[in-house]
């Protein structure tokens, strides 16, 4: 690590020697593979701790990418630093429910107590602190990352001793171990996580039924994806395995484990007590649509999680589970590789996780196509959810029709839900799908609720009246967070925290989502200081509206929701917030709108308008 910051123009020739000895290393590593770009930049800064300019030149040099091209990637990703950063760097998640727990109290009094503001390096390069999104730990928050290591349960106390090991320079390999403990917290059980199904138990099923086989029970079963849009997976795998590929086998399976929905952490446990489940079921995948390769798309926020996955793909090479010819079964060739994120939400979008996967800028792509005719390196791809694949294993070693049994007609199943926020018992439970809001809510130990958050800042907010709703796809979906808000929480400041998170996560390749994000988070800090009128609320429908109908991806069409669900049945949180709220408008302002733009024949025209 280059433990002094090298002038960025002019690096002293021991600093020069260890950035050419790291980027040899990385490049070497991964052969010089430009689709590995994102790993070799990781690999990089893991050594340097951030990426200087000669680091930039001479990867760009070794992968025969443009310069530019490179700095485009390493720009992309919030992990990923272009300017010296200190040898500490801490982000505490910025989460709404760890926000309500203290997180913010918490840093200032770190920062207080080495001397540092947020956001900016200390003076002796030794530490920098920040916010980031949600780290996946709503549930044992407040949470940090301290060089990109998780620390959950943040008290005081905690605080204290971190701030302590940084101001004695311990390395983080030697902190004490138990402040990186991360807790399970599982709450509830059901057909999944007691499944009881031991590795290699669906694969040899599945090898003895055959693909048709196979594929009936997932048919059968009617398993939709638990990654957000709930399309049914036997079809996704159908119309893959149906597209023409440019060779036998170069069909490629992407588990999506990039759970960066803020308030979602169901996919941690899984990654952490059920990786055979999840990578059985890509096994399963591939001997489905003909695929060799696979990747496991890990956030960044994760790697701590990175060893032990990796020791249990090692286990199945070794127990013939993956490899070549899997079970002994001739031309039933697969593996999978782990891919790390570095801290970019709109990668959880399918598109943009394969423009990752590929060395790029996580930019989701224009569809159709489809990932499932050209996804990764256009080849046909199945992009599946960590949850989507568990389950397909326990479908394949237990039969589709038990499986349909459990749910509703629509949503066959359980599902795993992330609880956190007002209640006594925040953590992972699995529930069949049907179940209503008020049960989780007392099943969790929640009392007084005003609110619950479902599926995350791109969710929908639900008022006490529709807490008899179930949770199923045809009702209430949710891909997994379940966040509660009591009667003392300001669901003002809920929508404000969320908006906010959408106006730092946009992409930015359109122009509705980048800057319809960027003035909604600011209406709503004008209406949070106390400045507001109504005429911000109309303007922030009509952003909204605008949001919905333009953006490129699913991030700027979800970034409305909050506000909209917010404005519908908790007007007077942001009624209370404003300077006139008897005021009224005297005009239809969509009407007024028009008429400016006409006027000024520019898009902009609301600039000119009182
Ligand atoms: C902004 C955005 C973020 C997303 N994040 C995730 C994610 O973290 N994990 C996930 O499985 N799906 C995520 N999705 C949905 C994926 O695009 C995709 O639909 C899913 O991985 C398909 O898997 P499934 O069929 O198993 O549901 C996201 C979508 C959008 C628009
Ligand atoms: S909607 Fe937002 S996140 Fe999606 S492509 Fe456009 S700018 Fe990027």
């Amino acid at each position: 690590m280059l433990t002094d910051s090298p002038d960025a123009a002019h690096p002293s020739a021991d600093q020069s020697r260890a950035i050419d000895s790291a980027t040899a290393e990385a490049l070497a590593r991964h052969r010089s593979d430009s689709t590995r770009l994102l790993q070799i930049l990781i690999e990089t800064q893991d050594r340097l701790s951030w990426l200087p300019p000669r680091a930039i030149t001479q990867l760009a040099a070794g992968l025969g990418l443009s310069r530019a091209r490179v700095e485009g990637v390493a720009g992309f990703y919030s992990f990923l630093h272009m300017r010296p950063v200190g040898r500490y760097r801490v982000l505490f998640a910025d989460n709404i429910v760890e926000e309500m727990q203290g997180s913010r109290a918490l840093m200032r009094e770190f920062c207080r107590q080495l001397w540092v503001e947020p956001g900016k390096l200390s003076e002796d390069g030794l530490l920098s602190v920040d916010v980031t999104s949600c780290i996946g730990m709503g549930d044992q928050g407040p949470s940090l990352l301290v060089n990109g290591t998780t620390i959950p349960a943040l008290t005081q106390e905690r605080i204290g001793l971190i701030a302590e090991l940084i101001r004695n320079r311990t390395p983080v390999g030697d902190w004490p171990p138990e402040l990186f403990h991360v807790e399970d917290n599982v709450r509830r059980r059901d057909m999944l996580l007691d499944s009881g199904v031991a590795p290699g138990d669906a694969l040899r099923r599945a090898v003895a039924q055959g693909r048709d086989g196979l594929m009936a029970a997932l048919k059968d079963s009617n398993l939709r994806g638990r990654g957000g849009a709930g399309f049914a997976t036997w079809r996704k795998w159908e119309f893959c395995r149906q597209a023409a590929a440019p060779e036998t086998g170069a069909r490629a399976i992407v588990c999506n484990a990039d759970e960066g929905e803020p308030g979602t952490f169901k996919d941690r446990l899984l990654l952490t007590r059920y990786a055979d489940l999840m990578f059985e079921g890509m096994t399963l995948a591939a001997f489905a649509i003909d695929a060799k390769q696979g990747f496991l798309y890990l956030r960044g926020e994760y790697r701590y999680l990175r060893d032990r996955l990796e020791a249990t793909l090692a286990r199945r090479r070794r127990d013939g589970l993956l490899g070549r010819s899997i079970l002994g079964v001739e031309a039933f060739d697969f593996d999978v590789e782990i891919h790390l994120g570095a801290g970019a939400y709109v990668c959880g979008e399918e598109t943009a996780l394969i423009e990752s996967l590929e060395g790029k800028r996580g930019t989701p792509r224009i569809r159709p196509p489809f990932p499932v005719t050209h996804g990764y390196l256009g080849r046909p791809t199945s992009v599946n959810n960590v949850e989507t694949l568990a389950l397909a294993t326990l479908i394949a070693a237990r039969g589709g029709e038990t499986f349909a049994q459990c749910g509703t007609p629509q949503s066959t199943g359980t599902k795993l839900l992330s609880v956190s926020g007002d209640c006594a018992r925040p953590g992972v439970y699995e529930f069949p799908f049907g179940v209503t809001i008020a049960e989780v809510l007392d099943a969790c130990g929640a009392s007084n609720t005003q609110a619950v958050q479902l599926g995350g800042a791109a969710g929908i907010t639900l008022a006490q009246d529709e807490f008899s709703r179930r949770i199923a796809f045809e009702d209430a979906p949710t891909a997994g967070a379940f966040m509660v808000f009591d009667q003392t929480r300001d669901m003002f400041a809920v929508a404000r925290n969320f908006v906010r998170f959408f106006a730092h996560e946009s992409c930015g390749f359109c122009t509705p989502c980048r800057i319809g994000t960027a003035l909604l988070r600011d209406c709503l800090d004008k209406l949070a200081d106390g400045h507001g009128s109504p005429l911000d609320l109309a303007e922030i429908e009509r952003l909204d509206r605008l949001l919905q109908a333009t953006s490129h991806c699913g991030l700027g069409q979800a970034a409305a929701n909050p506000v909209l669900d917010g404005l519908r049945k908790f007007r007077k949180a942001y009624e209370a917030r404003m300077l006139h709220a008897d005021f009224q408008p005297a005009f239809n302002l969509d009407a007024a709108l028009a008429r400016a733009r006409q006027m000024t024949g520019r898009d902009d025209a609301s600039a000119h308008l009182p």
